[in-house]
């Protein structure tokens, strides 16, 4: 524990964002930037380019639906931010780790329950995917 709050304090000294900062509208915002023209604009998978890929895009809103109803936290910031290898190695969706990086760490929680750092941008990303899982 004591390590932990460590952790934070040095995070707060090099200017962490907090949980508050986390916006589902600036995610949208990156969403209908970065990611529509293949997932689509309702993000169910049908955008304009991605009849051109070799492989189906995948439906964004059944991510929880696909994940006996829980959100897969962090293996999509894995995906979109590139530190997954599977993609990094060949997979047809860009690696946006670039566009992402930022000094503004924030934590977000996944569902075992332990907090993970990622950049404010892919944090505000996460919370609009979270916010257009279909039921
Ligand atoms: C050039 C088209 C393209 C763009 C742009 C794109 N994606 Fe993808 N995305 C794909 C494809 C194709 C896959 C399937 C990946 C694979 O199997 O290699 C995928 C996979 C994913 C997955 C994994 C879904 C799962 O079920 O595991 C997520 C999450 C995702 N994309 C989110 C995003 C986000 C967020 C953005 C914008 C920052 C984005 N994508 C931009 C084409 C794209």
């Amino acid at each position: 524990m004591q390590v932990f709050c460590g952790t934070l304090l040095a995070l707060f000294a090099t200017g962490t964002a907090l949980a508050q900062d986390v916006s589902v509208n600036d995610g949208r915002d990156l969403y209908r930037t970065y990611c529509w023209q293949c997932h689509g604009f309702e993000a169910t998978g049908d955008g304009p380019m991605a009849e051109m890929l070799a492989i189906r895009t995948p439906d964004l809103t059944k991510l929880a639906g696909e994940n006996e109803g829980v959100f897969p936290t962090y293996r999509i910031a894995e995906q979109i931010d590139g530190r997954s290898q599977l993609l990094a190695h060949g997979g047809e969706m860009p690696i946006f780790g670039a566009v992402f990086e930022t000094d503004r760490q924030t934590a977000v929680a996944v569902p075992n329950g332990q907090p993970m750092m990622v950049g404010l941008p892919l944090a505000n990303l996460l919370a609009f995917l979270g916010s257009i899982q279909a039921d």
